[in-house]
């Protein structure tokens, strides 16, 4: 692998082998997102326990201090709006000259499998691993299902996940599924982290599916909406964090998270 790239690809993922990225990308179709109105002000307190943060330009212009110590990965497919007819109808939103120039770590882009625009994103996706393998940038694969929630089965994300592998992607975002997870990423041959998803209902779920989805190969996590959406984001990320970097299982995250929010650690 060439220098560049694998500086970046060290930068992303942490010496332990694992990685916690931070999305606050979704302005980007969503509009203003419940608690991502303002979103410099969401990440002050959180950047400091993740490894990378997701967004895209315009966020990264208006809302974050250019001193930011940790890598960015910047979104770079848009195009489409929750008020649109079809969310899979995304193209490619930020330039290579752009994405060199805001010195991003990484970039990401969805892939839309077994959509109406599945060619169309996939060619994207394609087109911009070239333009970034010139430069040494690594692209990570997001497998997006849009609405269609009830599409994360493991027959499906796996698909998702090797077709990115397979057209160049150094990095796969993939839904985490109760079962055979494991399928997903034995199949995939890059490096695969957990997107999260809907806020679930307690702190509890997500650190035990974050907990089992790196016992069964995935090297970290890109979660969004269950940290800064919670009431506790910061104990939140915490927790995750030590369940990523620590190997806390999912009772002694809930202890730690407990502590965190007790202000007691
Ligand atoms: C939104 C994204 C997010 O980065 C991704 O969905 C992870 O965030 P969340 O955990 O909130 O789902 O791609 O466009």
């Amino acid at each position: 692998m060439d220098w560049g790239i694998q500086n970046r690809l060290n930068r992303l993922i942490q010496k332990d082998g694992k990685a916690l990225f931070l999305p606050v990308d979704h302005g980007y179709f969503q509009g203003p997102t419940r608690k991502l109105e303002k979103p410099g002000e969401t990440i002050k307190p959180l950047i400091q326990y993740a490894d990378a943060v997701m967004l895209t330009r315009g966020v990264l212009r208006n809302c974050v201090d250019p001193a930011i110590e940790k890598p960015v990965i910047l979104r770079v497919s848009g195009g489409n709006s929750v008020v649109g007819d079809d969310l899979s109808n995304e193209g490619q939103i930020t330039s290579i000259t752009e994405i060199l120039r805001l010195n991003a770590s990484a970039v990401s882009m969805s892939i839309y499998v077994g959509s109406k625009h599945e060619h169309q994103t996939l060619m994207n996706f394609a087109r911009l691993v070239d333009q970034c393998e010139d430069y040494g940038i690594p692209v990570m694969a997001v497998t997006a299902v849009g609405r269609e929630l009830k599409k994360r089965t493991a027959r499906y994300l796996g698909l998702c996940s090797r077709i990115a592998a397979e057209l160049g992607a150094r990095v796969v975002k993939t839904y985490y599924c109760e079962e055979d997870f494991d399928k997903v990423v034995d199949g995939c041959p890059v490096p695969v982290v957990i997107a999260g998803g809907p806020k679930v209902d307690t702190a509890l779920e997500v650190f035990e599916f974050v907990y089992d989805g790196l016992q069964k190969g995935a090297i970290g996590v890109n979660l969004g909406r269950n940290v800064w959406q919670h009431q506790y984001p910061v104990a939140m990320i915490r927790a995750i964090r030590g369940v990523i970097h620590e190997n806390l299982t999912p009772k002694e995250a809930q202890q730690l998270f407990d502590q965190v929010k007790a202000g007691k650690a």
